[in-house]
């Protein structure tokens, strides 16, 4: 049984690693600052787990913190999930998210260095491929950003390869996530965002319960059948999947490696919006408003690599995403 650090392991796509690492016998333990994750997360995944994971409330920036959560541990491998990620609030605050995505990975990285562990399993996302040319999008398409966000997460995929590059112990899963949705099958754990979603799927949910009117579909003009902006929404069951994949590729070979996780299916906002009214039951309103400035018209992952590397699949359709969202979103009511 190997010890694995998650940095942000309370979060939205930490927790459901969480549980995917222990059920695949791995021993998770926690650190996050809970800036971006709810109080009661440690609970419900003692519920989920049968026994409550370890947690260090703390923050990635905290050097010494670091330094006594390795020096007390023998951790194998770490997945770093804490960081932020508002495109939007990047634009306001690149300082901020420099520091945080930054220096957080810098100052994770040199903990990693003083207590000899090397391996690190790395959330990146699809915004480093900037505004694609090719779609499907192969892991050696060109990279860019758009938008200080972009900007960290393709630095620390560099800093990671100049680290790999001067020193062989090191290895790297550099996972790009295309758009991560749902909840965990249980309806014990979710998404949940404190303020007026930005992104879509939990939006449509507070749409569904009746909390904001209805959905404004950014843009209805955009080259794509119906008009409406293309993505490649993953459940984050799966994505969860894909990190154990991820990490057991790293404890195995030793070797790095980056990939695209996302299912290769691209899906309108209209028909994610249609299968969210057939989760809850109920056709779900929606305007047609400007389209949102920074947005492409598609994306959507080649997946081939992560097959033939890691046998990795995503299994769940859209609809299970929806029903799992809403299932989370009326349990959690319910409590
Ligand atoms: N959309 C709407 N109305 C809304 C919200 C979103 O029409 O109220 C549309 C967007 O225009 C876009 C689609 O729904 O076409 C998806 O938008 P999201 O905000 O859910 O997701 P993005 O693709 O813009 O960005 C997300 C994450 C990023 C990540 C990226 C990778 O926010 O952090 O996916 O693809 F990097």
């Amino acid at each position: 049984m190997a010890t694995i650090l998650l940095t942000g392991g309370a979060g939205y796509i930490g927790s459901h690693t969480c549980v995917a690492l222990a059920q695949a016998g791995h021993r998770p333990v926690i650190l996050d600052d809970f800036s971006n994750a709810a109080e009661d997360v440690p609970d419900r995944l003692a519920h989920l787990l049968g026994s409550t994971p370890e947690v260090w409330r703390g923050s990635v920036l905290d050097a010494e913190l670091l330094a006594r959560l390795f020096a007390t541990h023998d951790i194998a491998v770490v997945m770093h999930f804490a960081a932020l990620k508002a495109v939007g609030v990047s634009m306001q605050r690149p300082l901020d998210y420099a520091r945080t995505n930054l220096g957080g990975l810098m100052t994770l990285l040199e903990a990693m260095r003083t207590a000899s562990v090397h391996r690190l399993v790395y959330s990146s996302s699809a915004m480093v491929y900037g505004l694609p040319e090719t779609i499907p999008i192969p892991e050696d398409a060109p990279t860019g950003f758009a938008n200080p966000y972009g900007y960290t997460k393709l630095a620390g995929e560099q800093l990671l390869e100049q680290l790999a590059a001067s020193d062989p112990r090191w290895a790297f899963g550099i996972l790009r996530y295309f758009n991560p949705v749902g909840a965990h099958a249980s309806g014990l754990i979710g998404e949940d965002p404190a303020d007026i979603p930005n992104n879509l799927m939990p939006y449509i949910a507070r749409v569904a319960t009746g909390e904001l009117p209805h959905l404004q579909v950014f843009g209805d003009d955009y080259p794509t059948p119906d008009g409406t902006g293309i993505r490649d929404y993953i459940h984050v069951e799966d994505l969860a999947e894909g990190h154990v994949l991820s990490l057991q590729s790293l404890m195995r070979t030793g070797q790095g490696h980056l990939l695209n996780l996302g299912t290769g299916q691209g899906r309108s906002v209209l028909e994610v919006l249609a299968a969210y009214g057939r989760a809850c039951g109920r056709t779900l309103p929606h305007v047609i408003a400007p389209r949102r400035p920074g947005d492409v018209p598609i994306l959507c992952a080649d997946p081939t690599r992560a097959a033939e590397l890691l046998g990795f699949r995503a299994r769940r359709s859209l609809d299970d995403m929806c029903a799992s969202s809403w299932r989370w979103i009326t349990r959690r009511q319910g409590d």
